[in-house]
């Protein structure tokens, strides 16, 4: 029955977008939850019979438009009466926590090589990489009725449900099956007036993909931001054929249609006919005015890579020793150390230690070249300013290109900014 019903919506190819009911007035859409008209204290629960469920299925598989929308959707929705779960999958990219730092937790050069998105999203905690194989869950609340063990169990539920799938929700509020493999990451915004809790199911990610994309390589950046804990992960399509990313959502979404908004009880066929049910939901400037922005802010480099918690970076490397000066003995290995400093993602101060043996080869590192990193973002930018700088300078001499001892601080300070 639940799957017929399942089919129908999706035969029917209707495209409806339901229940989106705005904070009573357009002044109330604009000021969102930082409305200061509405008094949290004057707000009237109501009781778990009168709200109802809906399941938001996101027709987009953009990760920038989906983390717009639920965005937008927090800013703007009441989700007082009405509770909403959206389900959504995403082209490959990497997202990350609020106050992470993507070099840290990508292979930045991997991604722009294989055209992986990276995003930041509005909510905390650890780095998730996406691809068709996992489907994102988000759990819109009233933020006094934010729960994310409800949330948890009720996953936990469906995949007994539908597939028979044993699992444990750990301490850290994984999901967990077999011998603690991972298939669920959590993270949650918790507003004034609203709350969401989102997570992701590994379902058949590729786990090759995923580990490239979040290799860990030599950086040498100290940082503050939130780390990443890796742990140990399982696909649930390894566990069990039959789950798929559609069959999944559709067990999921019948979970949450059957369960009452506030207790993890069995409402049965009974309380799904009873809600709104599925609903497919269009991420369009239309039907969602002003999401086109939201989209354009979370896709600008200044929020992604822009927003990183300062960080400091110190790499030591050798020198070759054919670039030393010749005729000279150095018992002491030669190192060139670079030290970089990177407020919201512009290089701010950069500190070079030039071993004597390159400086008595003819190496200066003129401190006017260094200075033209300055305020150049932590990318191959601040390279080509750098070489451009060390070629500008060989104008006023006869030389036209980079000598060797140039070139191997270029490639020094290319291998920081690559993080490689
Ligand atoms: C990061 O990606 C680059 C480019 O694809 C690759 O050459 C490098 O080996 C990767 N690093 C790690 C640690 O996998
Ligand atoms: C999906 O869930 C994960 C885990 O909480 C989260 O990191 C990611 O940002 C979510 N995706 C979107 C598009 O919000
Ligand atoms: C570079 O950074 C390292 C590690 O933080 C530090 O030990 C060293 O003193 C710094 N060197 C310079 C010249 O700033």
């Amino acid at each position: 029955m639940a799957q017929t019903m399942m089919r129908k919506i999706v035969m029917s190819g209707a495209c409806v977008v339901l229940g989106i009911t705005r904070r009573s007035s357009s002044r109330c859409l604009v000021t969102s939850s930082n409305n200061v008209t509405m008094k949290k204290k004057d707000r009237v629960l109501p009781e778990e019979e009168e709200i109802t469920k809906s399941v938001f299925m996101s027709q987009s598989t953009d990760i920038y438009t989906n983390l717009a929308l639920e965005d937008w959707m927090y800013r703007n929705m009441d989700f007082t009466n009405h509770h909403v779960m959206m389900v959504w999958r995403n082209e490959p990219s990497v997202v990350i926590g609020r106050h992470q730092n993507p070099w840290l937790e990508a292979n930045i050069s991997h991604l722009t090589e294989k055209d992986i998105s990276l995003a930041r999203r509005n909510s905390g905690g650890g780095t998730v990489y996406h691809d068709r194989g996992n489907l994102n869950i988000t759990f819109f609340t009233p933020r006094e009725r934010y729960d994310r063990k409800y949330n948890l169990e009720l996953i936990k539920r469906a995949l007994f449900r539908g597939f028979g799938i044993k699992s444990v929700i750990n301490k850290r509020d994984d999901i967990v099956v077999r011998d603690n493999y991972k298939i669920s990451g959590t993270a949650a915004k918790l507003g004034r007036l609203t709350a969401y809790h989102h997570c992701t199911l590994l379902v058949n990610a590729n786990k090759a993909d995923l580990s490239k994309a979040l290799a860990k390589r030599e950086h040498g950046i100290q940082t503050k931001a939130t780390e990443s804990t890796r742990s140990a992960v399982a696909n649930l399509a390894d566990i069990d054929h039959k789950v798929t990313v559609d069959s999944l959502q559709t067990a999921v979404g019948y979970e949450y249609l059957r369960t009452p908004a506030l207790h993890l009880e069995d409402g049965g066929q009974g309380l799904i006919m009873k809600q709104r049910g599925f609903q497919f939901v269009n991420p369009t400037d239309n039907w969602f005015p002003g999401l086109a922005e939201l989209k354009q802010e979370l896709q600008s480099w200044d929020w992604c890579f822009g927003r990183t918690p300062v960080f400091t970076v110190s790499r030591t490397f050798p020198v070759p020793a054919e670039i030393l000066a010749p005729s000279k003995v150095y018992t002491a290995t030669q190192e060139l150390v670079i030290n970089m400093t990177v407020e919201k993602g512009l290089i701010d101060d950069v500190t070079l230690s030039i071993p004597p043996g390159l400086i008595e080869s003819g190496f200066h590192g003129e401190a006017s070249v260094i200075t033209h990193l300055k305020g150049k973002r932590f990318t191959s930018e601040a390279l080509n300013a750098l070489q451009d700088a060390m070629l500008t300078r060989h104008l006023n001499s006869d030389v036209k290109k980079l000598d060797e001892k140039d070139q191997f601080v270029a490639k020094c300070f290319d291998q920081v900014v690559n993080t490689i």
